[in-house]
């Protein structure tokens, strides 16, 4: 049995004030909540604020980004065992980092391999462009993306992997994918492809998450396929008042 999971991202909102007064708004409404592996991942400046905040509740801290070296002249960047101070987990290869600041499969894959090495659990992101699913091609995308990004991770790690699968044409468009056709590549490529490379028990125990426009009103369609074990949210996990029934939606 996988536990469900909902991470919010945060992306680049959120003074380290503002960030405190969303953690008081979530944390009455989350804390309740059973049998959901919950996530934030808020900008660097406010991980560590947040991860106080959190202490001694079960909700996790996450970043959006890291660079794959443990230390050296990399101006700007940020070092795996720098947010194993404070996180568990790390978003690997969102589709805006792809976009806009030139990652690749092969730099998603050594993010991944530097994540496991230093004991975080990568939320690694796939998904097609609009272009790429009028053309027919998400299924090559997708396998190509799942394939390079997970080069050289072995069976043993798999099953703490987390792959979120988020349609670039679903990412704050307001425009969700379906919950049949998330499943369909959720469960018809993406856990099936794990299957083949790693064998059906390895692969059962992958979470695979959907992202792309999740709210309040349509989270539980897609937790009501068996294979999409929760959501990776971007604008919902804002507002406390969106976050709290998604985490609720994947709990029941
Ligand atoms: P969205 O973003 O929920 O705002 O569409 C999802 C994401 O980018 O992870």
């Amino acid at each position: 049995m996988r536990r469900p999971f909902v991470a919010g991202n945060w992306k680049m909102f959120k003074t380290v004030a503002e960030a405190r007064v969303l953690i008081t708004e979530l944390l009455p409404g989350l804390t309740d909540i059973q049998g959901v592996e919950i996530v934030l991942c808020p900008p660097f400046t406010s991980i560590l604020p947040v991860a106080a905040l959190l202490e001694g509740t079960a909700i996790g801290v996450g970043a959006q980004n890291m660079h794959w070296e443990a230390s050296g002249a990399y101006t700007g960047e940020i070092a795996p065992p720098m947010l194993a101070e404070f996180c568990k987990y790390v978003i690997i290869g969102h589709s805006e980092r792809r976009a806009y600041f030139g990652e690749t499969d092969g730099s998603v894959n050594r993010k991944v391999l530097a994540a496991i090495e230093h004991g975080l659990v990568p939320i690694m992101c796939v998904g097609e462009t609009l272009d790429e699913n009028e053309a027919g091609i998400t299924s090559e995308v997708v396998t190509r993306q799942v394939k390079e990004g997970l080069e050289g991770v072995e069976a043993q790690s798999i099953g703490s992997i987390v792959i979120a699968y988020e349609p670039v044409w679903a990412i704050g468009t307001g425009r969700a994918a379906t919950a049949d056709g998330a499943n369909a590549v959720i469960a018809g490529i993406i856990r099936a492809l794990l299957a083949q490379m790693y064998g059906d028990e390895l692969a059962g125990m992958v979470r695979i998450l959907y992202g792309g426009s999740v709210k309040a009103s349509n989270a539980g369609e897609f937790f009501r396929y068996a294979d999409i074990d929760g959501a990776l949210v971007g604008g919902a996990s804002l507002q406390a008042s969106e976050f709290i029934p998604i985490v609720k939606a994947a709990a029941s």
